[in-house]
């Protein structure tokens, strides 16, 4: 794909300090996820007079946020998350940045905020991964952390869509999401928390929703889990998505099973793409309820091979191992199971610019 024609013009203001280039180095050394970020970040801002203007990459810097601020009340904000990898060949590149920019205006409605134009969105995330080229990690695995976002900044504690917003875009270089890197990762079922229910925000990648999830995670880490798997809210028995990833089942048929998009569950775009892989690889994908006692009945029965995790920060986790009140079970023999190694290998091999990328997802 073309680069983006910005609507906006952007003003470029390179940082007059930017990190020292061994420091860079240094740092690229140990990655982990989230903690490290590059030089700049482009801002637009966003006001009921003026809608969009003033859109700018500059020196990554904190915002000056009145203690008024609408956000820091009612929690009027949205994000994404996005990659951009180095390929062996030396381009830089994003997969399937038009998904996120669809996604984010869908987020953007659901709380009631400004759409932002696709282009500015695509502008926004080019201009930052040009300027911050360098922040782009090669080894395998790792890749730059693209975090857009928009929180409502107008000063007022009335409880309406707020007046101003700012939209940003930052960049973080990572390595894996999961502290045991490609190790497979144990599950923990949170029967007393739900994620989402019906006509809440379930869909939308908002960060009430992260916070939401953040006690039913800490309950997972306590019981020695990596992650928590939260059912529906209705039933509690279907089982809907991770606290911040899609999953999938592998049946003994070769099959696949993910839950659908009812409305409650984020629409993946790492899960639409693996949707998608599968079908290439001749897999049969099914988006069906499948529900908790399934899962356990498949799992002794050895029905089920294979589940994984996937989305942008995870990329694609087997899961070796779920634990819940009532005990703990194993998937398969515990390890990372070859389908799901090979729809990995699939998606990596296009993101990294080293298979055939026939579906024009790179850009
Ligand atoms: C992502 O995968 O990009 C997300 O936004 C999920 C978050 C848990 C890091």
């Amino acid at each position: 794909m073309q680069a983006a024609s910005p609507r906006l013009p952007f003003a470029v203001k390179p940082t007059a300090h930017p990190v020292p280039e061994a420091d860079r180095l240094k740092a690229f050394e140990a990655l982990g996820f989230g903690t490290l970020f590059s030089d700049h970040m482009a801002v637009i801002r966003w006001s009921a007079d003026k809608g969009w203007h003033s859109a700018e990459i500059t020196a990554r810097a904190p915002f000056p946020i009145d203690p008024a601020a609408s956000v820091l009340h009612y929690a009027q904000e949205i994000f994404e998350g996005m990659k951009a990898y180095r390929t062996a060949d030396g381009r830089a590149v994003l997969f399937r940045p038009q998904e996120n920019a669809r996604r984010f205006n869908e987020s953007a409605r659901r709380m009631a905020m400004p759409e932002l134009p696709e282009e500015d969105f695509l502008a926004a995330v080019e201009g930052l991964v040009k300027i911050d080229a360098r922040w782009i990690p090669q080894g395998e695995g790792s890749s730059l952390y693209l975090r857009p976002f928009m929180f409502a900044s107008e000063t007022f504690l009335g409880v309406r869509p707020s007046k101003e917003y700012i939209f940003c875009v930052i960049a973080s270089p990572v390595g894996p999401y999961f502290k045991g890197g490609a190790k497979p990762v144990k599950i923990w079922v949170s029967e007393t928390y739900t994620r989402a229910a019906a006509g809440g925000t379930g869909a939308a990648k908002c960060g009430g929703n992260y916070a939401a999830s953040l006690v039913a995670q800490a309950e997972a880490a306590a019981h020695g889990c990596d992650q928590v798997v939260f059912l529906d809210a209705a039933e509690h028995r279907w089982v809907e998505e991770l606290g911040g990833m899609n999953v999938f089942f592998v049946l003994e048929d070769g099959s696949i099973v993910t839950p659908p998009l009812s409305g409650t569950i984020l629409p993946g775009i790492t899960r639409k793409s693996l949707i998608s892989l599968a079908a290439d690889e001749g897999l049969t994908v099914r988006e069906e309820p499948y529900s908790f006692d399934r899962w356990q009945a498949d799992a002794a029965s050895g029905r089920l091979k294979e589940a994984f995790a996937c989305g942008t920060a995870a990329v694609v986790a087997g899961i070796g191992a779920v634990k819940f009140s009532g005990g703990e079970f194993r998937i398969g023999d515990g390890e990372t199971g070859p389908v799901t190694t090979r729809l990995r290998e699939a998606l990596v091999g296009i993101q990294r610019g080293q298979t055939n990328d026939r579906n024009g997802w790179l850009h």
